[in-house]
Parts: structure tokens; sequence; C-alpha cells
């Protein structure tokens, strides 16, 4: 009861979606020790230089003592008040006997740097450093997100390549900005010209995410972009798994969820955190959320349209052998979870992939689809060039059937004995499990859900709405 208070009181504060915060780590300050060459703030005896051909911002918190500076060639010091610079007489006692001490160079730290970023769902995680993890392309702020620059720090941020970059809200020094002519006015202003560059133009003032059923990023037409700043990890495990929305392949698990009207993506997640991630054996797990727009495919093949779903990816940080196991029990207990309260959550169906299962089986049952839909296409053209040369003729309408029979068959499952549904559970067998897309999804949901208790992902033949092959 403790755990569905917390749950509920959470909801409070963050009613709707998956709109966050997201704010930018690095800063252009004078006193953050990662910002000098040394590894340490300059002091009395040392020379500060800047490289020449930089242009930059920086935040000066307190006074110092230097010998000398180096300015760039394009540049300016925000000064706190009490801040400054001063040579001091005789030197510093404490400083050791002076170094050059060069400021980093930060021409090259871009926006669409997925590990540039922290999001947090309210300013109050945000402070208090609560931080969600996301896919890559929801790292970067998607359209519905309010932007952070720390206050009280400058920092430099290339917003390039080319292409509109809409935002909610973009906050700096304290200033929150939330209409584009608001913002341009400062990006024309000297600070804005060294803080921002770079040949994409932020718009600002979206509209944020009023769907409580979450908001599809919309990072994906970004990809390149952002997947061009990161690098992918060697993997351990047999089946590496490709979350949606993400540059690398991973090792863990994915609950697909598919939700109804009355799914609230926020408290989902909070019921996530609460029931699970708060559980000591689930500290290393890495959890993150996302709406999701997955293309549907006739026969595996012909994209036909979109759906959405909701994507649960879970990631441990054990590596060898370990990896992903403690991610797939996760993932199990998810989906025990939604078994006994999903049609409360808003939730129609799930159904998991984990990387610690043995590759045979997914693999060759999707292999085997894709085989399977392509004979009975190619049956099927070969009868139509037949009829139409004449060499075939059509007797009566009965041929017709035996294809709907062949489709029936595959209630019968891909290892031959019946379809093992696992356990036994009203809800996903409703045939009324997605009502935006009634007709062709009703009649064979039973199969293309297949969640048995080895977690073995049984794919339709004839309708393949993964995107395994993709
Ligand atoms: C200094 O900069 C680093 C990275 O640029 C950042 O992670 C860190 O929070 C900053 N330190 C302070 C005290 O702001």
């Amino acid at each position: 009861m403790a755990v569905q208070h917390i749950v509920l009181c959470l909801l409070c504060i963050s009613p709707f979606a998956n709109a966050l915060y997201k704010q930018w780590i690095p800063d252009t300050n004078f006193e953050n020790t990662t910002n000098w060459d040394k590894g340490s703030v300059p002091c009395g005896n040392d020379r500060v230089m800047f490289l020449a051909d930089r242009k930059v911002s920086v935040y000066v918190e307190t006074a110092h003592a230097i010998t000398g500076m180096n300015l760039p060639m394009d540049g300016e010091f925000i000064l706190a008040s009490g801040a400054g610079f001063s040579v001091r007489d005789g030197g510093d006692p404490d400083c050791g006997s002076g170094v050059m001490a060069q400021f980093k160079d930060c021409e090259s730290l871009k926006w669409f740097d997925p590990s540039l970023w922290v999001a947090a769902a309210t300013i109050d995680y945000l402070h208090g450093g609560t931080y969600q993890f996301s896919v890559h392309e929801e790292s970067v702020p998607c359209r519905f997100d309010d932007v952070i620059f720390r206050e009280a720090t400058s920092f430099r941020v290339d917003v390039s390549p080319n292409g509109d970059v809409p935002v909610k809200s973009v906050s700096v020094f304290g200033k929150k900005f939330i209409s584009s002519s608001e913002f341009s006015q400062f990006l024309s202003s000297n600070s804005g010209k060294l803080q921002f560059h770079g040949s994409s133009s932020l718009s600002i003032g979206g509209p944020g995410c009023d769907d409580i059923t979450g908001c599809v990023c919309g990072n994906s037409v970004n990809r390149d972009k952002i997947c061009a700043n990161v690098k992918c990890e060697s993997l351990d495990c047999k089946t590496p798994l490709h979350p949606v929305g993400h540059c690398c392949d991973v090792c863990g698990a994915i609950v697909n969820v598919k939700f109804s009207l009355n799914f609230n993506f926020e408290s989902y997640r909070q019921r996530l955190q609460h029931l699970f991630l708060s559980l000591h054996k689930y500290d290393s797990i890495k959890l993150a959320m996302s709406k999701v727009s997955k293309d549907q495919k006739l026969l595996g093949l012909f994209p036909f349209g979109v759906s959405q779903e909701i994507q649960v990816l879970l990631l441990d940080q054990k590596t060898g052998q370990e990896t992903g196991k403690l991610a797939e029990v996760l993932a199990r207990d998810i989906m025990k979870d939604i078994q006994n309260h999903g049609s409360n959550l808003g939730i129609s169906s799930a159904e998991f992939q984990a990387s610690s299962e043995a590759s045979g089986n997914r693999a060759g049952v999707a292999a085997g689809a894709v085989l399977g839909s392509l004979v009975v296409v190619g049956l099927l053209v070969v009868f139509v060039i037949l009829y139409r040369r004449g060499v075939v003729k059509i007797p009566r309408i009965p041929s017709i059937p035996s294809f709907s029979k062949w489709k029936n068959s595959s209630e019968v499952g891909e290892l031959g004995g019946p379809l093992d549904h696992g356990f036994d559970n009203p809800m996903f067998d409703k045939p009324t499990m997605m009502p935006e897309e009634p007709g062709l999804y009703g009649t064979i949901t039973k199969n293309s859900i297949a969640m048995t208790q080895s977690g073995v992902y049984f794919i339709n033949p004839v309708y393949d709405e993964s995107d395994l092959n993709a």
C-alpha cells in the first residue's frame, strides 16, 4: 500500500506524459577543474591561456590571482559579483612554481551528442540528480522537452549539422525562453553568439506533450546525427537486441507493451521504478521507457502502416556470461505484473525479448516466417500467371478457402505442437486489444502475442509486425 501511495503522489507532481527536462552537462566555467589542461584551476603564479583562434564565453564566480592571460580571438567573461582577476605582488606561496594553464577547447561539443545531456522528470529531480536513462535518440532533447543550461554557468554548444531543432523551451542563465522570437533576440547578443554556434536553428515554443499515453520523441529524423557521436561496445551475449531509438545493439531485455487509451505513461514508469528498480537486487539495472513507432509489415515485407507501442529497455551492467541475465529476470517480473494488473493499467498485451535466449529459436522462427511467406507469394504469383494464360482454370471458388485453411493452421504454432500460450491469461486472448487497429489486428493477435514460459517469441507467418528484418 505504501508503494501505491508514493506512486499516486508522484503522479500529482507530473500528471502528464513523458516530457522531460534535458540539461546540458558541460560548462565553460572558469572554476570547473575539468576545463583546464592541468586538471586544476589556475592559481596566483600561473599564467592563463585561451586558445587564440577560439570563441568562448567564460563564467567566473570568484576572484582569482594570476600572473597573466592570453585571450582568445573572441570571448567574454561573465563575472559574478566579487569575481575578477588580479596579479599578486610577490607571488602566491600556496601555488607552486607557476605553470601555463590552458583552457580546454570546447569547440566540438555537439547538441546531438547523447552523452552530453542528463534527463529528469521534474526540476527537483534534475537538481537532486535523479536522472532518467534513455535510448540514444531520446537522450538528446525531444521536441516536447524543456532544455536547461545550468544556472550560473557559461557553455558553448554546436547545434549542427543543418536542420531545424524543435524544442518546447530553452533556459539559459536562469531565464526561460518559450518563443523563438524572444530567443533569437538572445542569440544576437554577445553571449548568445558565443554560447550557441553551428548551422542549425533551434525553434522554441513547441506545444509539449499532452498525450497521457506518452509521445514519440521525434528524434528518429536526427538518428544519423546522433549516432555519429556514439561508439558502440562489443557485446558478450548470444542474441543482441536492437532497441528502437538506440544507436547500438545491446545485451539485456526489451518488453514491448501495447496500450489502450487509459494507459498513463508517466504513472507506469513510476510503477516500474517503485515496484522493481527500487529493489536491491535490481540496483544495477538501467531502464529506458519510450513510446515508439513501428512500421507494420504485411508478410514481414510490405509496409502498410505505423503502430505505436511502449518500449521498455532493460540493461544490467553485467559482463561476460552474466550479461543480460538479470535484465531477463526483471523482464519476466514485469510480464507477471502485466499479467496480473495489465487491464487496470491500460495495457492490452505485451511481449518480451531477451538477449540471453539462445539465438536458434527466435532467428529460426523469423527466417521460417519470411521463407514461408515468400513461398506463398511465389505460389500465388505463379498461379495468377498460369491462370491468366489460361493454363489453369478455376472451377469454382473453393480453391481460395484452402488458403484460409493454411492461415488457420498457423494457430498450431511454429514448432508443430499446439501453440503454448504460457500462462493462460484471458487478457492476452481478448480479440479487442488494439482499438486503433481493428480488423486485421484483431483476428491474429492471438498468434502474434506469444508469451510463453520460455520467453520464445513466435511470429505469425502471415503477419509480421516486428522489425526483426529491418
Ligand atoms: C564541470 O564540468 C563537468 C563536465 O564538463 C561536469 O560534469 C561537472 O558537473 C562540472 N562541475 C561543476 C562543479 O559544475
